[in-house]
This record gives structure tokens, C-alpha cells and sequence, in this order.
């Protein structure tokens, strides 16, 4: 027996709601738009345009106070408000699909993921890139034991600018700490972190950071962090948008091999029999996987699908806090963690004792 489609409301109808989720909502038969909040006219007269059916409203509490039907809401707003809104949607007994950053603060976070808790529902942050073709890619990889443990990974994203938002609300909010939190750490930290997470199979322990900001915004727009994990374990990041490429090399190196990815492109290196001449010169194999991931297409809107079906899995398997929730939680907690440590002459900043419970394992990074 088919289950009826799951009813949403979008709030927030700006740039990745219209481009990123919105294609698949439509397409979809398994879920339903039938409300959406956003305090800018030509946004909700697009909405109106895209969901003929849909009631539009000008504000979130004016939609909570009057639809009655929804499961769930998808929160597309700037960060600033997301933790307010996830937690009036959880409180009013919704689950929560919420863009990334989870929050701009550890406490908004610990406190999303207690209303969560509280509520008994689910609340999925958009982890977009774990579903990009070119990451399960590397997700089988490592599944297939084909380097084996992984104790340090570099995650590199050069961007030539920040991303803008719709030019009807406030292009550049990115570059204004009251809406967005922070600079690229906090816009791009998260898909960058997470990925970290997964792997190396575990959450940090700790925290350095740098970074620098031109022009007159208050916040950065180049970053360089390293994190440390249990067992030694080390990830490097640098995320700048100041860069003359917009490109992401990641390299994960294993116990006997390394995978490095440059945007579409994974190669596998895997490390063969000693040389003769006893110095320690191993042979080597190469192998390269083709995955076309299409990442000059920031909306991503490729790997919505397979996000969305994990939202719907993680509602069906009864689970409000997942192992990604947690990963976002840490995710927002290192970042302010690794500001600090940047504003203080980048000393290190200890992760080890997070103020929620995160004693489950790291995701297993399948979808
Ligand atoms: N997962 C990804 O790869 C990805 C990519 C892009 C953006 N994002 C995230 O999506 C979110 C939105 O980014 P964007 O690029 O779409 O921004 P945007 O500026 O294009 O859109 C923001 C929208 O929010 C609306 N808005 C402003 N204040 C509001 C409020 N109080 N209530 C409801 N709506 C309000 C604006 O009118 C606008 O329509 C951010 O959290 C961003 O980090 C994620």
C-alpha cells in the first residue's frame, strides 16, 4: 500500500529553495508544497507562480498559525533565523528539513537538537554534498577497504567569490555577520566538516584556526583551520573565496593507499611491493574514476533527490537526532570554536567535551 505524499512549506523562497529544492517538489509524487513563508513579495509571487495551490504568507508564524495539515517544514531562510524557526516548526509537532548551517551558535544548536528530542521529531540539516556523485564515489572506496584506515584528509574549496543571494532581498547577506553568523567558515564550513567527519570516522577533539577578511564586511573571507581527532587522526582545511578558481580538492590518506578528488574527478592510489634496494621506494598503482558531479552548478540541485529520501528514511526509521544532526551540532561548534581561536592568535581550542550527547559513532556516510 502506497503512504500518502509527505506536506511541506518552504521558509524562505530565495535562491536554493527556487533552485535546489524546489525542481524536485515538483517533480516528486511522494511529497506536496502547500504553504510557503517569505517576507519578500516577488518571492512569494515566484511561489505563487511554481505552486499554483500553495498559500503564501509574509511571515513564519503567520503560516504555523494557520496551516493545520503539514508534516514537515524546509527551512531555505539566511542562518540567522534557523534556529528559531526549526524550533517553532519542531514545537509545533513538524519535522524539520533545515539548510546548512544548522545554526550560527553552539547554543542555538543544543538547543535545536533538544526540541528534537523533546518533540520526537526529526530535524535533518541539508548535508548536500555526502550525496554528490563524486563522494559516494569515495564512500565505496573506503567502504571496499581500498586504502585502509584513513587517519588525515585535506579538504581545499576555492571559490572567486562569496555566493550571492537573490538580488529582490539582500544580495551579499553572506558578508553580514547579523544574517549569516560568519564568513566562508560558517557559509561553507559545514560541507566541508562533515565530510572530515565521516572520513576519518570520528568527531575532533580540537580546534586552530586563521583568518583574514578584505574589503569592508565583517566577515572572513579566507580560512584555514586543522582539526584534530582521537587517535592522532588530523584534517587540514582552507576554504577561501578570494581564490582565482572556483574548485574543491579533497586527499584522504589511508594506511596503504590515498584517494584524491578534484571536483568530477577521483583518482585511487594504492601502495604495491617493496623495491628492490631496501630504502623503503614501494611500487605504485593509479586508477581514476570519472564521476561527472556537476559542481559549477552551486544549487546542486542533482543531489536533492537522494538528500530528500534520506529525510524521508530518517522519519520512517523514527530517529529526531541522527548521526548527521549530531555531525551538524559539532559542525557549528568547532566553527565558533575555531573563530575564537583565530581571534586569539589561533590558539588551540579543546572540542573534546561537547555540551550534548554525540557518544554515537559517525554516520557511516551512506545516504
Ligand atoms: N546546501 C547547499 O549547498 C546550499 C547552497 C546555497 C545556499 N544554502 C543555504 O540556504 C540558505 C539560503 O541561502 P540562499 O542562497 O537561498 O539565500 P537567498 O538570499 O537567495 O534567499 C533567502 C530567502 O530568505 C528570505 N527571507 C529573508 N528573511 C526571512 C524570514 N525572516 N523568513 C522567511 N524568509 C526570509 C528572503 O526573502 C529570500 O527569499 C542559507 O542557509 C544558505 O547557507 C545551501
Amino acid at each position: 500500500m502506497s503512504t500518502p505524499p509527505l506536506r511541506g512549506a518552504l521558509i524562505g523562497y530565495g535562491w536554493i529553495a527556487r533552485h535546489g529544492h524546489v525542481p524536485h517538489y515538483q517533480a516528486a509524487k511522494d511529497v506536496t508544497i502547500l504553504a510557503v513563508a517569505d517576507p519578500t513579495p516577488a518571492c512569494r509571487d515566484q511561489a505563487a507562480r511554481d505552486f499554483p495551490h500553495a498559500r503564501c504568507y509574509a511571515d513564519m508564524a503567520s503560516l504555523l498559525a494557520a496551516e493545520t495539515e503539514l508534516d514537515f517544514v524546509d527551512i531555505c531562510t539566511p542562518p540567522c533565523w534557523h534556529a528559531e524557526y526549526a524550533i517553532a516548526a519542531l514545537d509545533r509537532g513538524l519535522h524539520v528539513l533545515c539548510e546548512k548551517p544548522l545554526a550560527t551558535s553552539t547554543a542555538q544548536a543544543t538547543a535545536m537538537l533538544q526540541a528534537a528530542e523533546r518533540n520526537h521529531r526529526v530535524l535533518l540539516p541539508c548535508h548536500t554534498y555526502k550525496h554528490a556523485p563524486v563522494v559516494r564515489a569515495v564512500r565505496k572506496l573506503l567502504d571496499d577497504n581500498r586504502i585502509g584506515k584513513v587517519h588525515l584528509v585535506t579538504l581545499q574549496t576555492f571559490r572567486n567569490t562569496h555566493a550571492k543571494g537573490i538580488a529582490d532581498w539582500l544580495a551579499d547577506w553572506r558578508r553580514e555577520f547579523r544574517y549569516s553568523g560568519g564568513g566562508i567558515a560558517m557559509d561553507h564550513g559545514s560541507h566541508t566538516f562533515y565530510l572530515a567527519f565521516d572520513w576519518l570516522g570520528d568527531l575532533p577533539t580540537g580546534v586552530t584556526a586563521h583568518m583574514t577578511a578584505q574589503g569592508d564586511w565583517d566577515t572572513e573571507d579566507a580560512y584555514s583551520c586543522t582539526l584534530r581527532f582521537p587517535d592522532g587522526k588530523l584534517a587540514m582545511a582552507q576554504l577561501t573565496w578570494t581564490a582565482g578558481v572556483r574548485r574543491v580538492y579533497y586527499t584522504l590518506h589511508g594506511e596503504h593507499g590515498a584517494i584524491t578528488v578534484q571536483d568530477d574527478e577521483v583518482e585511487l592510489c594504492v601502495k604495491g611491493e617493496p623495491l628492490a634496494g631496501g630504502n623503503g621506494a614501494v611500487t605504485w598503482s593509479y586508477e581514476k574514476i570519472a564521476c561527472p558531479s556537476d559542481w559549477m552548478d552551486a544549487s546542486h540541485v542533482g543531489w536533492f533527490g537522494s538528500l530528500f529520501d534520506r529525510f524521508q528514511a530518517t522519519i520512517a526509521a523514527d530517529q529526531p537526532v541522527s548521526a548527521e544532526l549530531r555531525q551538524a551540532w559539532m559542525c557549528v561548534h568547532l566553527i565558533e570554536n575555531s573563530y575564537e581561536s583565530a581571534r586569539s592568535a589561533s590558539v588551540a581550542r579543546d572540542l573534546s567535551a561537547p555540551v550534548v550527547a554525540l557518544s554515537q559513532p559517525a554516520a557511516s556516510g551512506r545516504p
